[in-house]
């Protein structure tokens, strides 16, 4: 589309924005401080849509003291990152952290759609060279099977509670719940209902702190895609071929023939 990008390159083998990479020292050595909690994705797999349920929860369902909080960062900070977890800075090997999968059809999908209107990262291109891009992991933040399975295999040495996407959206009130807990808060079912609402994929659309619309549209073009795109499962079939498909599922018993970590979607 003619518009200037920013460039990526490899840190340890994993691809990222150049900003990120001139600055990897200090993100290794980043002190996280006790209470800190960590939001932790492959981008696009609902990291958004986490930060806004936890921060709803820390402030007991209340709308706008979550707003006026949003700006002066209190604690206990929620902190976001990509990081595939060999790469997670050591300060954060002990803290309370809550990772989201999404399938991986429907990750990538929304992927390939952020990247056509998020110009921090590379075009992506037609969406049939997206599609080989993405399995051969060169997309930034790297392949989303060895991310998945890094943190599953994770999950039981640290506090790290394991979410999946689509549960969130089967049944949100049951994972507010689960996160809840996991956070050690206690609130009323009144709340949690209130949560799930605000948190929902069509509040969060119009909410301009959840909906990323202040963004510059030299960064981010809501007009080529919206941030806030679906928010659905099984989008991918309006954009995988059957020969796609077939490939794709191919690749990833390969892949993930050495976990026991499981998506729950109609292959
Ligand atoms: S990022 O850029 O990595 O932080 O993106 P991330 O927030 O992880 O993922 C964006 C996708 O999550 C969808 N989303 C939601 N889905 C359901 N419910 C709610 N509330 C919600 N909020 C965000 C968002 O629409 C992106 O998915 P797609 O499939 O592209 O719509």
């Amino acid at each position: 589309d003619g518009t200037k990008r920013l460039s990526v390159d490899y840190v340890k083998g994993i691809l990222q924005p150049t900003v990120t990479c001139d600055i990897w020292d200090e993100i290794w050595n980043f002190q996280a401080k006790p209470d800190d909690l960590l939001i932790s994705t492959y981008p696009k797999a609902g990291t958004t849509w986490t930060q806004e349920i936890v921060e709803l929860i820390q402030n007991e369902g209340d709308v706008e003291k979550s707003l006026e909080q949003a700006h002066a960062m209190p604690s206990p900070r929620i902190l976001k990152t990509h990081l595939p977890f060999h790469l997670l800075p050591p300060s954060f090997l002990e803290k309370t952290i809550i990772y989201v999968a999404r399938n991986p059809k429907d990750n990538m999908v929304s992927y390939y759609h952020f990247q056509r209107m998020n110009k921090a990262l590379p075009d992506p291109g037609t969406w049939e060279e997206y599609f080989e891009t993405f399995l051969a992991g060169k997309v930034c933040w790297g392949s989303w099977h060895e991310h998945v399975k890094g943190w599953w295999e994770a999950k039981d040495k640290h506090r790290i509670l394991y979410l999946f996407y689509e549960d969130m959206k089967k049944n949100p009130k049951h994972e507010v719940q689960k996160l809840t807990e996991f956070i050690e808060k206690k609130l009323d079912d009144k709340v949690l209902d209130k949560i799930v609402h605000y948190t929902s994929f069509d509040v969060m659309k119009q909410n301009p702190m959840a909906n990323y619309s202040s963004i510059p549209a030299e960064i981010m073009d809501h007009s080529i895609s919206p941030f806030m795109r679906k928010g659905a499962v099984g989008d991918w079939k309006k954009h995988f071929t059957v020969a796609q498909n077939e490939r794709f599922d191919e690749d990833y018993k390969k892949k993930m023939a050495d976990t026991r970590l499981t998506f729950h979607f109609q292959f």
